[in-house]
């Protein structure tokens, strides 16, 4: 690799912490991370899956640990930030990809809002943002100290517009856009050029939460996947792979005066208008 392009967009030395990194699409950007250079700390509520994805990094020759945790938890993503700083120094990089929604929270087909569960909206809302924001407090917070750091956050083309079922997702996610900038101005403004916050907003990516409702069990689209393919422009749903460019990006040098943005990974869903 030419020197100035290994100088722009190398994580070589730095130390990462993936939420959501027991996942589908926080364990490939955790993977991504770590072929850029980056030491990983994967965490999860699952400790055993937190292990597993920890171990495949070392195998492919990078550097993991498991970090098993709950983002709703102060008091564990405190012990997080002391785990990770006790291993390895410091903190330069947090990917919030912890998320999601339950069945309780998603209106069907056959019913409305008003059939909807408060309690269970509530819990989305806190999952998606609040568990955005703790961690981005304790660690962040790690990062003012030495002036530097990286902070992204996973959006959803549900901030955007209205995607029919997921008003509790929609909103906790759209309340992720705003934090992103929100934050972004806090801690650069107030603690100087190093630290940035940006988030990524996937398109429609085949996880465990939303299989079912884009796939049926003969892996043929189900009207709604077909809608969603119909509506991009690349004609396909995403790979995780396809988020790691964007990932490294946003957390090197390369990106050292971008601030908080949301990046569109999305095969063009967002600019089509359906025309
Ligand atoms: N798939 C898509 O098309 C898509 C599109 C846009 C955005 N996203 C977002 O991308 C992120 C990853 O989604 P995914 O599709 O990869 O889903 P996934 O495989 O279900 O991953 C969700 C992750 O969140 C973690 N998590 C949930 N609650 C947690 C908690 N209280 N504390 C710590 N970790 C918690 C889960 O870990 P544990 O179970 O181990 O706790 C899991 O690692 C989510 O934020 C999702 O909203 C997905």
């Amino acid at each position: 690799m030419p020197r100035i392009i290994h100088d722009l967009f190398s994580l070589e030395g730095k130390t990462a912490v993936v939420t959501g990194g027991t996942g589908v699409l926080g364990g490939m950007m955790a993977r991504g991370l770590a072929q850029a250079g980056a030491q990983i700390a994967i965490v999860g509520r699952r400790q055993e899956k937190a292990e597993e994805v920890a171990a495949s990094i070392r195998a492919a020759g990078g550097k993991a640990i498991a970090a098993p945790g709950d983002v709703m938890d102060t008091a564990q993503m405190e012990a997080l930030r002391d785990q990770v700083t006790a291993e390895w120094g410091k903190i330069d990089i947090l990917l919030n990809a912890a998320g999601g929604t339950t069945p309780e929270a998603t209106v069907p087909a056959d019913k409305t809002i008003f059939d909807m569960s408060l309690e269970a909206m509530r819990h989305v809302i806190d999952l998606n943002l609040i568990g955005t924001v703790i961690p981005s407090m304790v660690l962040g917070e790690a990062m003012a100290q030495h002036k530097t750091g990286c902070i992204v956050n996973i959006s959803s083309m549900n901030a955007q517009r209205a995607l029919t079922r997921s008003p509790a997702y929609s909103a906790g996610k759209a309340g992720i856009d705003n934090f992103t900038r929100w934050m972004a101005v806090e801690l650069a403004s107030k603690f100087g050029e190093g630290l940035r916050v940006n988030a990524i907003a996937p398109g429609f990516f085949i996880g465990d939460q939303n299989r079912a409702l884009l796939l049926n069990p003969d892996n043929t689209l189900t009207a709604r996947g077909q809608k969603i393919i119909d509506h991009t422009p690349a004609g396909r749903f995403g790979n995780p792979e396809d988020l790691i460019g964007a990932l490294i990006w946003l957390c090197s040098p390369g990106a050292r005066f971008v601030n908080g943005t949301v990046i569109m990974v999305d095969g063009g869903f967002n600019a089509f208008s359906g025309i």
